[in-house]
């Protein structure tokens, strides 16, 4: 049995004819570290909220461990849920030092206990040192290490964070990803985390939800995400791609594009005779002239650091969009110039 499951949660909110979050199936077992992915008002924090208990579903079943938190017959309270919940700003109160900050939610512990507990959460964080400042006293990370503190300072089942590296800077944003989850695997919980950023879904999770529109469009290890996204949704949400429609053969192993025959990494069980390819651009490897499977004029480059975009645009194929290719930076790419290049298979995928 999953530790956390929700069956066919549904909300509407009263302002809106389509709902919010739409027929939610989802079953999370313990120790997961799960993320819910997906643009802006998709439902992520909606889904969050209502597995909390600060939001009513509309209809569905909520469980967590053995017990129904709601159905049609029952609501617990969030505080009767076990669970802790991380807010996007913290909401770390400014008047308190960090040892009362994360002593607040043991209230019902004896004074002592408090304390104690106050400071092994604090260790588990790294700032035990911190104990007697105020919030103002420490940086952005710092903070959002209080407030997980806080949050883990009772021993919940369920650790609930929203959108936590959003205020984050980008160097700031990498080291949090790491900590955070070292310190939710340290503390042994489940969490369900919400981003709209693939790369902190990615960093963090075991398993990735990507939403649109209140529906689940796919849910799967970050690995398996990227090289086999279900729909051209999911696989332009994840990451880069090019989509490519062809003609699947017989062999169920190969499609004729207009950039030439693509080589499927396993056979497919696409039954339709035209199909959708997504082809990830650092699948694509440049080869010396004339030694690929596929050649194109190159419209633009765009540098980015690590590698060069490559806009490709085939004679055959010159009103669609150009194709985007990954190539190394210490490569002298003209614009204009043809290339070559070929597949790897195992960055292509049939998508819905
Ligand atoms: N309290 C509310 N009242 C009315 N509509 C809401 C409320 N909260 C969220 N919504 C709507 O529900 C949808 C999902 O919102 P939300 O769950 O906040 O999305 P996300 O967290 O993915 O950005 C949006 O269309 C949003 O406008
Ligand atoms: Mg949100």
């Amino acid at each position: 049995m999953s530790f956390i499951h929700l069956e066919q949660v549904s909300k509407f909110f009263s302002n809106s004819l389509q709902p919010a979050v739409d027929a939610l199936d989802l079953k999370i077992e313990q120790g997961e570290i799960i993320t819910l992915l997906g643009p802006s008002g998709c439902g992520k924090t909606t889904t969050l909220r209502m597995i909390a208990g600060f939001e009513q579903p509309s209809m569905g079943k909520i469980s967590i461990g053995d017990q129904v938190v709601y159905d049609d017959h029952r609501s617990l309270p969030p505080e009767k849920r076990g669970i802790g919940m991380v807010f996007q700003d913290y909401a770390l109160f400014p008047h308190l030092t960090i040892e009362k900050n994360v002593m607040f939610g043991l209230n019902k512990w004896k004074t002592k206990d408090r304390k104690l507990r106050a400071i092994e959460v604090l260790e588990l964080v790294g700032l035990a040192d911190y104990a007697s400042r105020y919030p103002s006293e420490l940086s952005g990370g710092q903070q959002q290490r209080v407030a997980l503190a806080r949050a883990l300072a009772p021993r919940p089942h369920v650790v609930l964070m929203d959108e936590p590296f959003s205020n984050l800077d980008a160097g700031l944003r990498e080291k949090m990803r790491f900590d955070v989850t070292n310190i939710l695997r340290k503390a042994n919980t489940t969490a369900i985390i919400v981003t709209h950023d693939q790369k902190d879904a990615f960093a963090v999770s075991d398993r990735v939800v990507v939403m649109k529109d209140g529906v689940i469009q796919q849910v799967a290890s970050p690995r398996e995400m990227y090289r086999c996204p279900k729909n051209c949704f999911v696989a332009q949400f994840v990451g880069k791609t090019n989509l490519l429609t062809g003609k699947l053969e017989k062999d169920m192993k190969h499609v004729t594009t207009t950039i030439g025959t693509v080589c499927l990494p396993n056979q497919t069980t696409e039954i339709c005779e035209t199909v959708k390819l997504s082809i990830r651009p650092e699948g694509c490897e440049i080869v010396a002239e004339g030694t690929g499977n596929y050649c194109g004029k190159v419209e633009r480059v765009t540098y980015s650091g690590e590698y060069q975009e490559l806009y490709i645009n085939f004679q055959s194929n010159s009103s669609s969009d150009p194709m985007v290719i990954y190539a190394p930076i210490d490569q002298e790419i003209e614009i204009g110039s043809v290339v070559s290049f070929n597949i790897k298979s195992d960055l292509v995928c049939v998508v819905e």
